[in-house]
């Protein structure tokens, strides 16, 4: 059987970026509207802050005004709320993103319900969560949302009666991939750490989207022939020899490109995706908030 292909989400999210851009641009144009996004970073966890770091590059390269709050570690739950209260008031910002995870002294839930629902761009909110869960428009979360945009990019808008399999079931992947593969009517399944006979499971999927955080776990014969697989996992190994330590997904990419019809890489598939649709929904949020339609891109 032929390798599989190779799905390029880098490419994806740039066209995605300069569609946005484009948008941004039109909004200047006709309603003197001008997209902004904070975000919220506490303590110093080495990966969040390369995220916040290109989530600004990436805003500034697509026209999104961008403001970062920094905060102290120590930062308490009090000052956090009432940073997000200040900034649901300030109409230059349309969308807010804490980035997770927070330190533990802090409740994520109490957090994140603080904002307010029409600027919560990572979609994280009960209020946009239920939306989803209930097939009514909102905001989505960026990750699942950009894997779905590779999934039709691969298979096509119509995904009616595909078998998807989702591995992983946390509220920022694996429950909304779920939710917005069962919009697209596929018949999905949801796997966690305690189903049984998880490779059979994955075995029937026609889509199988992985986001469990455990390099390489998934090998070649979880895989349907043909099947379209899509690796969120995101996963630092040990260095090796050299000093150097890789990315991995939470699929072993070797295997399964042999049986595989399609396959996203790790580092350049899903990844890239997150930030570019979150910069899209950033404007959704700016068009809803202005009445204004969202402009053609
Ligand atoms: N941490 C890891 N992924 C995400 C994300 O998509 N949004 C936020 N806010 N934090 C994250």
């Amino acid at each position: 059987m032929a390798e599989a292909k190779r799905i390029d989400g880098k490419a994806f999210a740039e066209g995605l970026r300069g569609r946005v851009a484009d948008q941004v641009r039109e909004l200047k144009d006709s309603h003197n509207l001008s997209p902004g996004l904070a975000v919220v970073l506490v303590g110093n966890d080495p990966a969040s802050e390369i995220y916040v770091r290109n989530k600004n590059k990436m805003c500034a390269e697509a026209g999104i005004k961008s403001f970062e709050h920094k905060l102290p570690d120590e930062t308490t739950q009090k000052e956090l709320l009432t940073l997000i209260d200040g900034l649901n008031g300030d109409p230059a910002v349309n969308g807010i993103l804490v980035q997770l995870p927070l330190p533990d002294h802090i409740d994520e839930q109490a957090v994140l319900a603080e904002i307010d629902p029409g600027k919560d761009v990572d979609g994280f909110h009960v209020y946009n969560a239920g939306k989803l869960a209930t097939g009514v428009p909102g905001l989505v979360p960026c990750t699942p949302l950009g894997c779905l945009m590779l999934i039709k990019e691969q298979l096509g808008d119509d995904l009616s009666g595909l078998r998807a399999m989702v591995l992983g079931r946390s509220n920022i992947v694996g429950k909304p991939m779920a939710a917005l593969l069962l919009r697209e009517h596929c018949t999905v399944t949801i796997a966690h750490s305690r189903t049984r006979d998880l490779a059979a499971e994955c075995a029937r999927a026609d889509i199988l989207v992985a986001a469990v955080g455990r390099a390489h776990m998934v090998k070649g014969d979880w895989i349907k022939p043909g099947a379209t697989v899509i690796d969120v996992g995101i996963n630092r190994l040990a260095p090796d020899a050299d000093g150097k330590s890789k990315l991995a997904g939470d699929v072993d990419y070797q295997e399964a490109a042999a049986v595989a019809g399609a396959i996203t890489p790790v580092p350049g598939g899903v990844g890239p995706m997150t930030i570019a649709c979150l910069l899209r929904n950033t404007v959704a949020a700016a068009c809803a908030q202005n009445d204004v339609e969202v402009p053609e891109g």
